[in-house]
């Protein structure tokens, strides 16, 4: 069905193009499939670029510098291809530069018709509806009581044998550095009945693999029916759910792994065995003074723990280099720990100082410093990795098909670790978990054969 062939205007029939962009985190692909669908109901078809779309709307980032400034040369390319076409465009900024930037966007760049923060994407309808009514750019940035996830459409359907559920938003935690506490707001859980009501029509819907999202994921504590529910809780009973064969969760703050959530780790076979949990530096002087509010060999501890739990779980962490007042010899504690942990797979990054956060005022890391550090821990990273991806030749492992490969014949899938795995199974086996025999390590995929 085309919007050019459709002549009655009624929703939800498709009357409009809408071309989201995502930037950033998971939660930022999960809300912008969530604005699809509610503009789903106001006639909107979503569309893979921006050159017809009536409705283009930026999810962005503002979690590092770069990010952020993406956004901006975003629209003045958008700005542009409007002149170009000669046809209306209009752009709307969502997510946490929205957050924010707020009506500081709109002065910057007078083509944004709207501003909408993570916590509003339940006000897009009447956000369009006084666009149309000629009422100027809407800018909508509160932090309301609410559930935003309340008022959005039930409808939700899988896209694939993945899906992501946001279950958890927000963070009270104020690490020194970081921007979600302000841009997301106060930690918030949405009940666990609902949570488990949309993972059901996720599997129904052909989800074998739910990803469970929030900023800080593992301090869940949604109303269940008696009271509030932990993470482990919510997860025990998503094990419970037929056809539901895998479940992950992120992203983590060590100081909430509760011996509950580890011990399911070891119980739960559902529970996937591969872990993020970033731990940001490894000197207890930068950690104290990023107010992680743990120390390095506390989380050392806390790593064996989990192994000891699951043994075979795969590890995976954020790190930040540069953070104002690390030395030489706080780097290089960081360096022994990626050393000792022995990663499965972890991001690195240059501190970007984040306006409004604490440590943004502080005196700066030298820039060549910052780069020369983040070259050395990644070079640390991927050895690691290197080692993890080669020791995986030679074992078989289940694996979900969940898309068409390159080549003819092929299929891409997930192992139980999140590496990519490519084999041959000439025929569209999509939402299959089949038993596959590794037998090359690439740097961030796998090649397999089928074992039966
Ligand atoms: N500068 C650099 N990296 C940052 N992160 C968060 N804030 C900053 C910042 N100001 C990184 C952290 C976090 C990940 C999502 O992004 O490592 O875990
Ligand atoms: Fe940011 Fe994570 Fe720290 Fe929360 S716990 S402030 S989301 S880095």
């Amino acid at each position: 069905m085309t919007a050019q062939t459709d002549t009655q205007a009624k929703a939800p029939t498709p009357t409009k193009k809408l071309y989201v962009k995502t930037y950033g985190c998971q939660m930022n692909v999960y809300d912008s499939e969530r604005m699809t669908e509610t503009l789903a109901g106001q006639g909107y078809e979503a569309v893979d670029t921006p050159d017809t779309a009536d409705l283009v709307l930026l999810n962005t980032c503002h979690i590092r510098e770069k990010a952020a400034e993406k956004v901006y040369s975003d629209l003045g390319r958008l700005r542009k291809l409007e002149k170009q076409r000669g046809t209306p465009m209009q752009v709307g900024v969502a997510g946490c530069v929205a957050q924010a930037e707020g009506e500081e966007i709109v002065r910057r760049m007078p083509q944004v018709d709207l501003v909408v923060g993570p916590q509003a994407y339940h006000r897009l309808p009447e956000m369009l509806d006084a666009l149309d009514e000629g009422k100027g750019a809407q800018v909508i940035t509160d932090f309301p009581v609410e559930d935003k996830f309340a008022d959005l459409p039930k409808t939700r359907k899988s896209s694939g044998p993945t899906a992501f559920l946001s279950v958890q938003e927000g963070c009270d935690k104020f690490c020194a550095f970081c921007v979600v506490p302000y841009t997301r707001g106060a930690e918030y859980s949405r009940p666990a009945p609902d949570l488990l009501a949309e993972a059901r029509r996720l599997v129904d819907s052909g989800a074998r693999e739910i990803t469970l999202l929030g900023q800080n994921v593992n301090a869940y504590h949604g109303k269940g029916e008696d009271g509030d529910w932990s993470l482990a809780r919510l997860v025990r009973a998503m094990a419970e759910i037929e056809d539901l064969a895998r479940i992950r969760y992120t992203t983590s703050h060590p100081n909430d792994m509760s011996d509950d959530l580890i011990a399911a780790h070891g119980e739960i076979d559902r529970l996937m065995p591969f872990l993020h949990l970033p731990v940001q530096s490894g000197s207890d002087k930068i950690l104290k003074a990023m107010n992680r509010k743990h120390d390095a060999d506390s989380y050392r501890r806390l790593i064996e723990r989990i192994r000891a739990a699951r043994p075979d779980i795969a590890m995976s962490g954020d790190f930040i280099v540069g953070f104002p007042g690390e030395s030489d010899e706080d780097f290089e504690e960081t360096l022994r720990l990626i050393r000792d942990i022995q990663y499965a797979q972890a991001f690195s990054f240059k501190y970007s100082p984040r306006p409004g956060t604490p440590a943004a005022g502080a005196e700066q890391v030298a820039e060549d410093v910052k780069v020369e550090r983040l070259a050395r821990v990644q070079e640390a990273l991927l050895e690691s990795q290197a080692t993890f991806q080669q020791a995986c030749v030679g074992q078989t492992m289940p694996v979900l098909l969940d898309r068409p490969g390159k080549f003819d014949g092929q299929m891409m899938g997930r192992s139980p670790y999140l590496q990519n795995v490519h084999l041959t199974v000439n025929a569209d086996r999509r939402g299959e978990i089949v038993p596959v025999t590794i037998t090359e390590a690439h740097r961030s995929s796998l090649a397999g054969t089928l074992a039966a």
